[in-house]
């Protein structure tokens, strides 16, 4: 069955740190129109939140450039998330996915983020080119309590 789109939402902002709650903020307010658990909602702006970090301390290390961030959720349930910069690049993405593999241990960090994207998220796929930046893409599907019908109910600003 062809996966439907109940809603969708784009944003971008500059490479700054302070943005990074932000876009946390944005994915927690998109995700929880369809009702899911306190668990899952951490999850996902967790997962979310360690890749738009490594888009600006990685991506554009020593620049500013632009994040983007799509969030997408289709029936049944399914939240789709890309986060997507046009810095630095990854030459090699098995090596940059493989737990505790750094190439900033000088500033403490772990080497765990895309190992926390992949534990708190189905899938997790990344794309990447040297010199043309990196893009990120998560799935979860959630327990959507809210159904799809309810979701359209609506239009904004419509007071009943
Ligand atoms: N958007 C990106 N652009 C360029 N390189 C990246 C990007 N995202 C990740 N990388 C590379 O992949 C490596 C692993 O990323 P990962 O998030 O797993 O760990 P980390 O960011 O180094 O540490 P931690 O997330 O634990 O603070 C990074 O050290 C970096 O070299
Ligand atoms: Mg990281």
């Amino acid at each position: 069955m062809k996966k439907q789109i109940i809603n969708e939402c784009r944003i971008s902002f500059p490479s700054l740190s302070v943005n990074e709650s932000y876009a946390r903020t944005v994915t927690a307010a998109f995700a929880a129109q369809c009702d899911p658990t306190v668990k899952e909602i951490t999850e996902i702006k967790t997962a979310v939140s360690e890749a738009v970090t490594n888009a600006i301390v990685h991506g554009y290390r020593g620049c500013v450039g632009k994040v983007e961030l799509l969030l997408r959720q289709y029936s049944g349930g399914l939240i789709y998330i890309t986060v997507r910069d046009k810095g630095a690049g990854i030459a090699d993405i098995e090596q940059a996915m493989t737990p505790l593999f750094t190439t900033a241990s000088e500033e403490e960090r772990s080497g765990l983020g895309f190992s926390v994207m992949s534990s708190f998220m189905d899938k997790v796929s990344v794309k990447s080119a040297p010199g043309k930046g990196t893009s990120v893409t998560m799935e979860k599907r959630i327990s959507c309590r809210a159904s799809a019908e309810e979701l359209r109910r609506e239009p904004a600003g419509q007071v009943s």
